[in-house]
């Protein structure tokens, strides 16, 4: 088989059609690409129209074992053929309880840990703003600017990614105090590291505490330990343990939202991991369930709520939505995923380092693993955002069969799955130099 293989630009009559329909009776949410699918397997798409494309965004880092992976398939298909749901949370399931225990030996720290079980990211971020408030007894939260945590009203009181995001939704959930994060290649304090001692995190102590969050109110603080949609942001070494004894120090909760980075995708299990910080409250979702709904909060099990009846739901940890998520961590393991991604992860980081050395406009590449980013700019002495560069270069990819998609206002996130193979990540990165070649012209 060719591929990628182009035989009709996308989108294709039969991808218009679809479209259509969708922009006629579907709400308006977010769309970056006229694309649309009819299979996938892998790293290898098909559209409707018949085009042949390789996928470079994993589904948003949710098909981090790619698509339908034929472990989580067979899992799906068995799991619904005993039973796709039952009583909800009212009643007990074995195979919900095999993914609290698998979710508690995997994720940091010995401790005993408890999972409430959710459908998404943000149902994720809600029930840890629930457990953090009801254990501490506390409102407050910090968070970043530029943080995604979903966008239902408590999350979104977190997000601070883009103010399009936020606009119209006020007022959100009080007590959230946003400070700057350690974004180097725009370091909000003209600053540079390692001169500058991790200023913006000592500030957080120095002035913020001391000032508009009393550390008496704060229940915790969200740390996504890459910032995803607000750009890919990869802090500096030191920054995550930095912010980590300072929660421990002001004795407020350290709440790790891997919902993007998580399950290998940064070249090691958690992202987190790259630091010695052991999270009291870690979320996860899209990977977890490799293309089934769900989200999850791992916490302490001391925190757990001391009665039944503080927070629930329907369907949190469906049955399959659990049993593919077991799958999931299944494939990551016994196909050594983790060490894939930091291998490929460099592997793709050295060519996307060359493509960024050649073009004027790319201003910066970063990542871990294969959670990879190029920042588009005007040119390398201003280091202007240049969006609209950065969305021409998405349609010229899409258009000539390789799978992208953006983050933050500039940026274009590489996250293919971790399973792809060499030769295909090898051509798909061609297309994408083939895309800069003509961007240049
Ligand atoms: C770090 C992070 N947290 C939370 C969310 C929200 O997840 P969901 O879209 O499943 O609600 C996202 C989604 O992109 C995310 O990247």
């Amino acid at each position: 088989m060719k591929v990628p293989d182009i035989k009709v630009t996308p989108p294709g009559p039969k991808a218009r059609e679809v479209i259509e329909r969708d922009k006629k009776y579907m709400a308006t949410t977010t769309k970056s690409a006229p694309v649309v699918i009819k299979r996938g397997q892998g790293s290898i798409v098909e559209d409707v129209d018949g085009n042949i494309l390789i996928d470079f965004a994993s589904g948003i880092s949710v098909l981090n074992v790619g698509l339908s992976h034929p472990k989580v398939v067979e899992a799906v298909r068995k799991q619904a053929g005993e039973f796709m749901h039952f009583a909800g949370t009212d009643y007990y399931y074995d195979v919900q309880t095999q993914l609290a225990k698998k979710l508690a030996e995997i994720t940091p720290g010995k401790h005993p840990k408890k999972t409430f079980f959710a459908n998404s990211g943000a149902e994720g971020n809600e029930a840890a703003i629930k457990i953090a408030k009801y254990y501490k007894k506390r409102q407050m939260f910090l968070a970043f600017l530029g943080a995604f945590h979903g966008r239902s009203q408590g999350a979104l009181s977190l997000t601070a990614s883009k103010a399009k995001q936020k606009s119209g939704f006020f007022p959100t959930m009080p007590g959230v105090v946003h400070v700057p994060y350690a974004y180097c290649f725009r370091c909000p304090y003209k600053m540079t590291y390692p001169g500058c001692d991790l200023y913006c995190a000592n500030i957080i102590e120095d002035l913020y505490l001391k000032t508009i969050a009393p550390p008496e109110d704060l229940a915790g603080v969200f740390v996504e330990p890459v910032q995803g949609e607000g750009g890919f942001i990869v802090p500096p070494p030191g920054w995550l343990d930095r912010i980590g004894k300072i929660a421990k120090d002001n004795d407020f909760l350290f709440i790790d939202d891997e919902v993007q980075a998580g399950f290998g995708r940064s070249g090691k299990m958690w992202a987190i991991d790259y630091s010695k910080v052991i999270p009291d409250i870690m979320v996860l979702a899209k990977s977890l369930g490799g293309g089934m709904p769900i989200g999850v909060a791992v916490f302490d099990a001391k925190m757990d709520f001391p009665m039944s009846g503080k927070h629930s739901n329907t369907y949190g940890g469906n049955p399959v939505a659990a049993a593919s998520s077991l799958a999931v961590i299944d494939v990551i393991e016994s196909e050594g995923l983790v060490d894939r991604s930091a291998k490929l992860g460099k592997q793709m980081a050295k060519r996307l380092d060359e493509m960024k050395d050649a073009y004027e406009f790319i201003g910066d590449r970063r990542g871990l693993g294969m959670m990879q980013v190029h920042e588009f700019v005007t040119d390398k002495r201003t280091n202007k955002p240049n969006p609209k560069l950065r969305d021409a270069v998405e349609k010229d990819a899409y258009e000539h069969g390789l799978i992208l998609l953006g983050c933050g206002e500039q940026g274009i996130r590489y996250i293919p799955a971790l399973n792809i193979e060499e030769d295909i990540l090898d051509s798909g990165l061609d297309v994408l130099e083939g895309c800069f070649k003509r961007a240049s012209k």
